[in-house]
């Protein structure tokens, strides 16, 4: 059931996200969930991988933010488990898919 009540989570905020942002919220819910990003990465809970609320404040007035993320999602740099463990980072191809997961994870 911790899925369901994570799809609502996603949902719900998808939903508050949509008057102001410039990115496709549902579009980068549906992205993160047909990837499986969701299995270690929420919007506000670290998982195995930090909360994409940390990953927008940490890149914060960076002005390159947009280019690290990019080339980040894009290479499949490896990257530490929560446990210690290294693994590859899932790498995506569709230019299009990644800019708006980028600009959606920004926003946040
Ligand atoms: C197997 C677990 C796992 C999956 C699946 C996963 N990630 Fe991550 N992700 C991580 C970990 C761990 C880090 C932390 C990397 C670090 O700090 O070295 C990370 C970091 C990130 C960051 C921060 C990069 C930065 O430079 O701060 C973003 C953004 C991100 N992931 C997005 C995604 C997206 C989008 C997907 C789906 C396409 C995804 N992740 C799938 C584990 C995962």
């Amino acid at each position: 059931m911790k899925t369901v009540s994570l799809l609502a989570a996603l949902a719900m905020f998808a939903f508050s996200m949509t008057a102001s942002a410039a990115a496709d919220a549902d579009a980068a819910t549906k992205a993160m969930k047909d990837n499986g990003c969701t299995k270690c990465h929420s919007v506000d809970k670290a998982k195995k991988g930090p909360a994409f609320k940390k990953v927008a404040a940490d890149m914060k007035g960076k002005a390159d933010a947009e280019a690290k993320l990019t080339t980040f999602l894009t290479t499949g740099p490896m990257v530490k488990m929560e446990d210690g463990t290294q693994e590859e980072h899932k790498a995506l191809k569709d230019p299009a898919v990644v800019k708006n997961l980028v600009q959606f994870i920004l926003a946040q």
